[in-house]
C-alpha cells in the first residue's frame, strides 16, 4: 500500500510521536508511506516527500511537528480539494492518515464524501473532539498550565494576591476543568460552567475581609478579558488581583508518558485499519479500549464527557 501522512490544525504535542507511529508501523508491514507538509495545503502544493525509518528516529519526545502544520482556508473549495485529491492520484496513495483537531476533521470528512480513504487521529491540547477520552496533547498541556497555577500560588499567596490564569480551549473547557482541579482553583470559569461574575466578586471580598491569603481563578480563553476582569475585582473587592495568559507555551514541550503511549496506540492503530480496509473513521481510546467511530459522528458527538464539573463546587 501506499499511505499518505499530515498534521493538520494548531500543533499538539504527542504529534510528533503519533508520526513516528505512522511511519514505522506502514514501514513495518512494508508499505511506503508519504509525509505531507504543512498539512492539507502541503496536499494542495503537492509538498510531499517519501518518509524512511530513520526520518522519525528522535520524533517520539519533541513537541510540535516535523512535518508542519497549517490551517488551510483555501481547502474549504471545493475546486482546491480536487486538486489535493489529483495529488494524491498522482503518486498512487491508497491511504490518508490526518492526525489534528475538530478543523482537521472537518478537512477530512470533506475528502471521505469525495471518496478519498481517510483514517483521523484525534490530536489536539482543546481535548474538545467526540470518539475518545483523550486526544493526544492535552495531558501535556496540562501539565504545563498546572505548572504555572503551581508557581503562580508561591507568588499570589507572598504578596495576598488573587491570580487569573487564563487557558487555550476555544470554547472547550477541559484544560481549564483538569488544570482548576490540580490547582486547587477557587474559581473555574468555562462554557460549560459559567460563574456569576457579581457573586464571585461579593465572595471574594468576603474572603478578603476574612484574612484569607490568596485565590486562583482558573478561565478559558474567549470568555472575559481576563486583565479587564482583574481590574474590576481589585477595584470591587480591594482583592488585588493579577491577570496571566498562558498562551501558546501550552501547545509546547515534549510530551508527557500518557501522550507518548496515546499517540504510539493511536498511530499504530490507524495504519492497521486502514490494512483492513476501513475507512472514513476517527480512532481514540475509550475506557483503556482501542475503539474506532465514524468521523462524521465523531464531529456531532455532544461533549459531555466531563463529570468533573460536579466536584468543582464542592471542593473550591
Ligand atoms: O485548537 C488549539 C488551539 O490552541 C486553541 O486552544 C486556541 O484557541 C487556538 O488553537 C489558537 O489558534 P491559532 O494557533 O490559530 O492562534
Amino acid at each position: 500500500m501506499r499511505f499518505g501522512v499530515l498534521t493538520s490544525g494548531g500543533d499538539a504535542p504527542g504529534m510528533n510521536a503519533a508520526l513516528r507511529a505512522v511511519v514505522r508501523t506502514a514501514i513495518h508491514y512494508g508499505h511506503h508511506i508519504y509525509g505531507i507538509k504543512n498539512g492539507y495545503q502541503g496536499l494542495i502544493e503537492n509538498d510531499m516527500v517519501l518518509l524512511l525509518r530513520e526520518d522519525v528516529s528522535g520524533m517520539l519526545t519533541k513537541g510540535g511537528t516535523f512535518l508542519g502544520t497549517a490551517r488551510s482556508k483555501d481547502f474549504l473549495k471545493l475546486e482546491v480539494r480536487e486538486l489535493a485529491i489529483r495529488n494524491l492520484q498522482k503518486r498512487n496513495i491508497d491511504a490518508l492518515i490526518v492526525i489534528g483537531g475538530d478543523g482537521t476533521f472537518r478537512g477530512a470528512q470533506a475528502l471521505i464524501e469525495m471518496g478519498v480513504n481517510v483514517i483521523a487521529i484525534p490530536a489536539t491540547i482543546d481535548n474538545d473532539l467526540g470518539g475518545t477520552d483523550f486526544t493526544i496533547g492535552f495531558n501535556t498541556a496540562l501539565n504545563t498550565i498546572v505548572e504555572g497555577i503551581d508557581k503562580l500560588r508561591d507568588t499570589s499567596s507572598s504578596h495576598q494576591r488573587c491570580s487569573i490564569i487564563e487557558t487555550m480551549g476555544r470554547e472547550g473547557g477541559d484544560l481549564a476543568i483538569y488544570a482548576g482541579i490540580c490547582g486547587g482553583a477557587e474559581f473555574i470559569i468555562t462554557k460549560q460552567h459559567s460563574v456569576d461574575k457579581d457573586k464571585m466578586i461579593q465572595t471574594l471580598a468576603q474572603w478578603k475581609k476574612e484574612g484569607r491569603r490568596q485565590a486562583i481563578i482558573v478561565a478559558t480563553e474567549n470568555i472575559f478579558n481576563v486583565h479587564d476582569l482583574a481590574e474590576e475585582i481589585t477595584q470591587k473587592s480591594g482583592f488585588a488581583t493579577r491577570a496571566t495568559v498562558l498562551g501558546y507555551i501550552q501547545r509546547g514541550g515534549a510530551p508527557v508518558p500518557q501522550d507518548r503511549v496515546l499517540a504510539t496506540q493511536l498511530g499504530v492503530y490507524a495504519v492497521e485499519l486502514a490494512m483492513e480496509g476501513i475507512y472514513g473513521v476517527g480512532v481514540g481510546v475509550r475506557q483503556e479500549t482501542l475503539v474506532n467511530a465514524k468521523v462524521v459522528d465523531i464531529l456531532s458527538e455532544v461533549d459531555d464527557r466531563s463529570p468533573l464539573y460536579e466536584l468543582v463546587d464542592k471542593v473550591s
